[in-house]
């Protein structure tokens, strides 16, 4: 497979390994892939910057003060000249490193600073990759992302046995290449309309205040673009949210529960429609048209709230413009899966998917979550997982749905209930 064009930034670790970055630097440039190398210092106490330099052909950078590195490529540059940053063998005082987001040479500094994808390949002793505080560590990296080959089985430099061998360099390029070069993606859901509502919606008490509550948005945005991932036309209907737009979608933000209803029935007819949207159930009657003053001795104002529609129930009520898949959130504090069952059934949902709320889960604006995804067929409980793979596995989830696959365009018939 050609790597032509790509430019991968390959971090040597200290480690007996680290010759294996050697092999690794001319399999990549065989492949017509840029090489530049960053050696750490103990890295260098394994290999030396002339090797690296004579096989990666460029410049080898080992001090974060260099002068002339920072006048020719400063740190930040570096970190994001490259499409894929490599750390090869990734020792694990560097992976403690990188999971606490320590910066104190080189090599660390430009893992904090890149906006690339990230490869580790670990190499150590066995103790030392089995102790809990590196597998800790592997987990923190994992759930952001960081890519990994793990270390292979076998004797050990250290005369043990077991797993902390770095990977052998074809495995490594193997990785590279597929990160560099994914395959693409299927489309499954190319030709189908998604209607998604996410984050909160804001309820005005007068001009400068309102009623809202704790939803990000993350989750709602995730699900828009793992669905326009998988090839939908997705319409996202988003409350007031700091999270930034999806690639690939057509985003209309609203402020109120008014306003979002307004924007889902005008997406309509749509083939699938996520509701994820933290709408406020009541509204403030007759919002103050100029802000509300403290007078001297006044008592406060007593708001009259009056309650909003819900928009979930009445876009998934039976008709013509019924989404073939209608799924629901249900955020609940108490009662998880029975609150979300009587969801299921009061708003005419096809799914629900069921997450618990309570502060101390930490969901509620939060970048994980744990879900319970409801149907008519049962209840499926997914793992806690960070909120995009919570997204992708819905998104792929609703592209296996018979009547999502089988639907072009809209006669109201029900929706199959298999998740
Ligand atoms: N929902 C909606 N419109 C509303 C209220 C909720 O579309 N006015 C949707 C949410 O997007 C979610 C589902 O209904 O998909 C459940 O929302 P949730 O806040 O869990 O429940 P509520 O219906 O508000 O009920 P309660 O506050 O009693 O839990």
């Amino acid at each position: 497979m050609s790597l032509s064009g790509k430019r991968v930034l390959l971090i040597v670790a200290g480690g007996i390994a680290a010759y294996k970055a050697l092999e690794l630097i001319r399999l990549l440039r065989r492949a017509d892939c840029g090489v530049s190398c960053v050696l750490t210092e103990n890295g260098g106490q394994f290999v030396t910057p002339l090797s690296l330099q004579a096989l990666s052909e460029s410049k080898v950078y080992t001090g974060l003060f260099s002068l002339t590195d920072e006048s020719e490529m400063g740190h930040i540059q570096l970190s994001r000249a490259a499409d894929l940053l490599v750390v090869a063998p990734a020792t694990a005082n560097l992976l403690a490193k990188m999971a606490g987001g320590l910066a104190d040479d080189l090599a660390s500094t430009v893992l904090l600073a890149t906006d690339k994808p990230v490869l580790v390949a670990p190499a150590m002793n066995v103790r030392m990759w089995l102790h809990p505080a590196t597998q800790a560590n592997m987990a923190t990296l994992e759930r952001r992302g960081v890519h990994v080959v793990p270390p292979g089985e076998g004797a050990m430099a250290c005369n043990e046995f077991g797993p902390g061998r770095l990977a052998e360099p074809p495995e490594l390029l193997a990785a590279i290449e597929s990160l560099l070069n994914p395959a693409p993606l299927p489309k499954p859901l190319a030709g189908r309309h998604a209607l998604v509502t996410s984050g909160p919606t804001h309820e005005p008490i007068d001009p400068v205040r309102y009623l809202a509550n704790r939803s990000s948005g993350r989750q709602g945005h995730a699900i828009a673009a793992a669905l326009a991932e998988l090839g939908a036309r997705v319409t996202l209907v988003s409350g007031p949210v700091s999270v930034p737009d999806p690639a690939g979608v057509t985003v209309h933000r609203v402020e109120t529960a008014l306003e979002m209803l307004a924007a889902c029935r005008a997406a309509l007819p749509a083939d699938v429609a996520v509701f994820a949207a933290a709408v406020a159930d009541w509204r403030v009657d007759h919002a103050a048209a100029q802000k509300l003053k403290k007078l001297p001795g006044a008592a406060p104002p007593a708001l009259t709230l009056l309650p909003n529609p819900d928009i979930l129930a009445s876009i998934a009520a039976p008709g013509p413009q019924r989404p073939r898949l209608v799924v629901g959130f249900a955020a609940e504090t108490t009662d998880l899966m029975a609150n979300a069952r009587a969801k299921l059934a009061r708003k005419n949902a096809d799914w629900i998917v069921a997450n618990d709320v309570s502060p101390e889960t930490g969901i509620m604006g939060g970048a994980e979550n744990v879900v319970h995804v409801i149907t008519a067929a049962g209840i499926e409980s997914w793992p806690r997982l960070a909120k995009d793979a919570v997204a992708r596995r819905l998104a792929s989830r609703i592209a296996e749905t018979r009547s999502v696959q089988q639907f072009h365009g809209g006669d109201g018939a029900a929706a199959a209930l298999e998740p």
